[in-house]
């Protein structure tokens, strides 16, 4: 045989080799999801911590800390994972980049599914179920009977939420105000320098419950996309083995109830202890 077709011989398995490599490397990173996180011995969950009784901070015993339902639930999932738990708090409106840019392996965040954030990450089964609402101060309780009354109204969003998106959509106003945090908005609200905050029922109760003097939900109903009613814990698209394992802590949680307990719990801390 000449000597050109002996090198083209050898390219040719060079390549065929190649190809295995890079195959077997990228399933490797797709099944090793989980083990990745279990060699390092630390589970990093991403949470906006605004959003009690799903995530805020506390002041236990002189030590700050973050509680939560989704906290609570981030626990159950470490100990599944036989891992310690980190929790880092961001900006909800950064999450999904952190998680993109690997900087966390997941969001705990009262985290929406949308077909927008599918294309970018998955979701894990559904874990809690939830409406929009408007929160005002108690004395507005009735003071509207449509949203088409809140045209000429401040009302408030978090930035890169599902209530910014649905806001922005149905109530269509140009004046909206965007802030970072929840909390923040809840005391502009209470201060008059709005008059309204769109966000989620189970974080208006939360205020509504703690300071009933001062806050009301508002009889006027508020729209919301179908699909952003439930939350679910977001995972990067190429760690489908962690999208698993929490799957089975979901259903696991919701089978024996210890879901409700937890959310209990977590109410039961922000009565307590936050602010
Ligand atoms: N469910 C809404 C969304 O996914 C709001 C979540 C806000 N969460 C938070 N921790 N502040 O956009």
């Amino acid at each position: 045989m000449k000597s050109k077709s002996w090198s083209k011989i050898i390219l040719s398995l060079l390549v065929v080799s190649l190809v295995f490599l890079a195959a077997g490397c990228s399933n490797s990173s797709k099944t090793n999801g989980v083990k990745k996180i279990q060699n390092r011995g630390t589970l990093i969950v991403g949470t906006s911590a605004d959003f009690a009784p799903f995530e805020f901070p506390i002041v236990q015993n002189g030590q700050k800390k973050i509680v939560g339902y989704d906290i609570l639930l981030a626990q159950k999932i470490a100990k599944n994972l036989g891992v310690k738990l980190k929790i880092e708090n961001v900006e909800f409106s950064s999450l999904i980049s952190e998680l993109k840019d690997q900087k966390i392996d997941m969001i705990l965040s009262g985290l929406s599914i949308t077909k927008q954030r599918k294309k970018s990450i998955s979701f894990s089964e559904p874990y809690y179920t939830t409406k929009n609402v408007l929160l005002v101060r108690k004395a507005d309780k009735n003071k509207y009977s449509s949203i088409s009354q809140l045209a000429k109204k401040s009302i408030g969003v978090q930035q890169g939420s599902t209530q910014q998106a649905v806001a922005t959509k149905k109530l269509k106003k140009s004046d909206l105000v965007v802030e970072s945090v929840v909390t923040s908005l809840a005391t502009e609200l209470k201060d008059n320098k709005l008059d309204g905050v769109l966000v989620e029922s189970g974080v208006a109760e939360g205020y509504v419950s703690k300071y009933p003097d001062q806050y009301a939900i508002a009889s006027v109903k508020m729209p919301i996309e179908k699909e952003s009613q439930s939350y679910s814990a977001g995972i990067a698209k190429n760690n489908q083995a962690l999208v698993k394992r929490v799957n089975q802590v979901i259903s696991k949680l919701k089978q024996n109830g210890t879901n409700k307990k937890m959310l209990d719990q977590a109410k039961q801390l922000q009565k307590k202890y936050s602010k």
